[in-house]
This record gives structure tokens, sequence and C-alpha cells, in this order.
């Protein structure tokens, strides 16, 4: 079976309860990490992937909510929102009025259910560090379940592991800290594991719509659903064009060797690839992450395979305790739910907006989405209210963690409506009713400072900004 260190590793899991066909995956994750595994994919091997765009297909509206009656609803919601200092899901933070992530996202399919006469079954995948939570936090939607289906199911943990050793480590302070959520390449896993994917199909659903719970862009939309229902396809994501901003991120791409489709990431990219992977001329389109997959062909394809899709396996480095850095340096096994795009020679892309992909991973998306640059409307569908979505940089100092970035927005996030740009160096605490207008940058000195109540920042209105 290979190393001590997998051994006892799949000696925890067993112990722990752990689905045997996890214990499978994650075996086969753990000797592709023993043998140094890469998972490289050099420029030389792929060609730029065109595709075709929404705005152009034409849908019908009948065939479009047809679509969507056989469509489910999954969000991912099993992350821990780590980047910006969480250890609890990112999707109960407040976005608006009192209004969570996970009230919005409710909100979003409740209202979509009625439109289109679509049962529309919403599920969380929560993980052992978010479902507790999240399930408290949507026990006042009554109707949310769907009769016979769950409102969520589990992914499963792995055991974090030990850097140097590649052995399970032990954390007697802290046991919970000893596992991890193996990323959300784990859906396809979970969903076998548990039998989901089978009430599923048996109660006649079609197609599954999975999203990230931390893009409110994401809602289940009909045109998308026709047209996913249209194609024929048994797997396709919504991609976006690529900006600046993306550059460093990843792509989809045609591999030479079999033409399928492939996703590119940042750390699969060769040191001589990288122009190349910034070359947004060149690869054009990122992923959203917003997935669309036929229900049986996926279940065939995992009970061909095993369970184990073998998906490109991401090596995620971090301490043990993720908030004490002086704890031993732990890999996390995870894998990227888009990866599985290459498993299907018929798989399929489609342009969307960028309305369908509003992510947040940082305070500076956050800050944004509690601006007023987006309305929520009575479908709960973020409106873009802005002509531009503003470029904001906090000082990551005082702000990169969700509780200093509160603390320094008491009264809400100031008017971005009409902002280009936010720059802000150092520590500023924002007052009630503070506009940014055009371009503003606040620069960092010693010391708290305060920017005055319904004060203006901005190219066109420097004043405003008192010492606190
Ligand atoms: P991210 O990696 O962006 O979010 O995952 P995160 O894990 O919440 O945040 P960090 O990286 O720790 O800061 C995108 C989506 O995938 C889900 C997250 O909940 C989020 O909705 N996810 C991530 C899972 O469901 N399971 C995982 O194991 C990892």
């Amino acid at each position: 079976m290979g190393s001590p260190g997998l051994h006892r590793a799949r000696d925890k899991m067993q112990r722990a309860g752990v689905d045997p066909t996890a214990i499978e995956v994650f075996s086969h994750y753990y000797r592709l990490l023993e043998h140094g595994e890469t998972g490289m994919i050099p420029e030389s091997t792929i060609d730029p992937l065109e595709m075709e765009s929404l705005a152009d297909v034409e849908v019908d509206d009948e065939a479009a909510s047809e679509a969507l009656r056989g469509t489910v609803v999954i969000k991912l919601n099993g992350g821990l929102g780590t980047s910006m200092g969480m250890d609890r899901a990112k999707s109960l933070l407040c976005v608006r009025r009192g209004l969570s992530f996970l009230d919005i996202i409710a909100r979003q399919v409740l209202h979509a259910r009625k439109v289109h006469d679509a049962t529309l079954p919403l599920i969380f995948m929560d993980s052992f560090r978010t479902s507790a939570d999240t399930m408290h936090a949507l026990a006042r939607y009554e109707d949310l379940a769907v009769k016979g289906l769950p409102l969520e199911f589990l992914q499963n943990k792995v055991p974090k592991l030990l850097e140097k050793t590649l052995e399970p480590v032990d954390f007697p302070k802290d046991p919970d800290l000893e596992w991890c959520p193996p990323g959300h390449g784990d859906i396809y896993t979970a969903l076998l594991g548990t039998g989901l994917l089978d009430s599923l199909v048996e109660a006649g659903y079609k197609t599954a719509f999975v999203s990230n719970s931390d893009n409110l862009g994401a809602v289940p939309d009909p045109k998308v659903a026709g047209w996913f229902a249209g194609s024929g396809a048994p797997f396709a994501i919504e991609a976006v064009r690529r900006t600046p901003s993306d550059k460093k991120g990843g792509h989809f791409a045609r591999r030479k060797q079999d033409g399928r489709i492939v996703l590119r990431e940042t750390a699969q990219t060769l040191k001589e690839d990288q122009d190349a992977l910034a070359d947004l001329d060149r690869h054009k389109f990122c992923s959203t992450n917003n997935l669309w997959f036929d229900l049986v062909a996926m279940r065939e394809t995992l009970r061909a395979r095993e369970g184990v899709l073998g998906l490109p396996l991401i090596r995620n480095v971090k301490t043990v305790d993720p908030a004490d850095a002086s704890t031993p340096k732990v890999i996390q096994v995870e894998t990227a739910m888009g990866a599985a795009i290459e498993l299907f020679a018929d798989s399929r892309t489609i342009e969307v907006g960028r309305d369908r992909f509003v992510p947040v991973k940082t305070t500076n998306d956050l800050l944004v989405l509690r601006s007023d640059v987006y309305d929520i409307g009575r479908d709960f569908v973020l409106d873009q209210a802005a002509d531009e979505v503003p470029y904001v940089e906090l000082d990551v100092d005082y702000y990169k963690l969700v509780g200093d970035f509160d603390k320094r927005f008491p009264e809400g996030a100031p008017s971005l409506k009409q902002a280009q740009s936010l720059k802000v160096g150092g520590d500023w605490t924002f007052g009630h009713g503070v506009r940014v207008v055009g371009k503003a940058e606040l620069p960092e000195k010693s010391g708290a400072q305060r920017v005055d109540a319904d004060s203006t920042l901005g190219e066109r209105a420097p004043a405003g900004v008192a010492d606190g």
C-alpha cells in the first residue's frame, strides 16, 4: 500500500469514519504527492480556446424554463475564508441590510422557483467546519428544502500532512485542525459517497448547476440552463473574458493531444511560459466556477472510475493552525471542481457577462459588494448601478482580516457608485455617508486617521479628510 505516512493517514481516516471512496481518492493524491507530481501544462501542449457568447445565443423562453425545471442548484460552501482571516463560511458574512450571502442565495432561488414554476432544489455542499452555522442561518427559510432531498450534503475531510515527512499531523490542542476539506473538487466524491447523486437521478433531475456561495452573480439563469440543455453536452463551464487583473490567474485552453478543453492554473504553468499565461490576446477566457453537468453522465463517469476521477492535484501549503504562523507547516491535498472539464470529450464553455461573476475573495471585493455599486432588486439578483465596478485596494495591514475591516467601516461602506478607484494606505476609519468620486487615494500617515462623515473623496473633491 506504500509508505508508512499513507498507511497512518488511511488508518486515521478509517477511524474517523471517512467514506471508503474518499479514502481511495485521497490515497491516489498522496501517491502523486510522494512522487513529486507537479501537474504542469506546458504552453507547447495547448492551443488557445475560442467560444460562443451567451449574448449571441437564442434560447426559447419556454425551453429555458423547462430546463430550469430539471435543474438542481448546488452551492459550494465548504471553504473557510482563510484569506480574509475567517474560520467559518464566508457566506455567513453580511452583505447588506442585515442580509448575508446565504439569505440572498436563498431568496434568489425562492424567487426563481415562483417565476419559472420550477422545484429548483437548493443544496449546499458544506464541510465539517461550515455545516452547523449554515444550517442554523438557513433555518428561517422553512420552505427552502424540497421534499425528499436534503438542504446540504457534507464534503469529506482529509488529514493535513506535515510538509517535511508527509505524516498526518497531530495537534492535540485543537484536533479539528488536524483535518481540512480537500478543495471543491471533492464535490464529485461527496455526491457519490453520500448517495445524493443517486437520489437526484431517481427524483428525475437532469442537470446540476454548481457555483461558489461567495459569487452572488451566479443565479440559476434560465437562458444558460436552456443553452446547456440544448447543447447536449455532459459538462460545461461559464467563462468570462480575462482583464488585466486576471493576468496572473488561470485560463481555458484546448489540449493538442486529444482536443479536450482544459483549465490551466498559474501553479501548472512553467516559468518559461509565464508570458504566454499573461497574454490576454492569446488566452482570452477564465473560469467563473459556474458549472453545469448532466447528472447521469457524471454518475456513469464516476462509476466507471470507481469514484477516482484523477483531477490535477493542488498542493496547498499552510500552517496547521492558519491563525498561528509558528505552528508546523502542513500540506493540504486539494482538487478543483472545474478541472473535471477534461474528463468529457464533448465538454463546452460559454462566455457570459461579468454580472455572473462577482466573487468575494478579499475585503476589497466585500467593500464593493457592501457599497451602492450594485442594487439588489426584488428578485435578489445583483444589478450593477454604477457605470463601472471600481478598483479597490485597501492596506492589507489594516483591512485584510474581516474583523479589522469591519472596525474601520463602522457605519457601513462608502458610496462607490461614481468611483473609478479607491486606494487606502495606512489606518483610516470611515465616517457615515462618505462618497468616493473618480479616483481617490488616502495616503499612509502615522497613527489612526478618520475620514469625516458625509465627506467626498476623489479627484474632483480632495477636501473632507481630517486627521483623527
Ligand atoms: P475559495 O477557495 O475561493 O474560498 O473557494 P474559501 O475556501 O472560502 O476561502 P479561502 O481560500 O480559505 O480564503 C471557492 C468556493 O469553494 C468553496 C468555498 O466555500 C467557496 O464558495 N469550497 C472551497 C468548498 O466548498 N470546499 C472546499 O474544500 C474549498
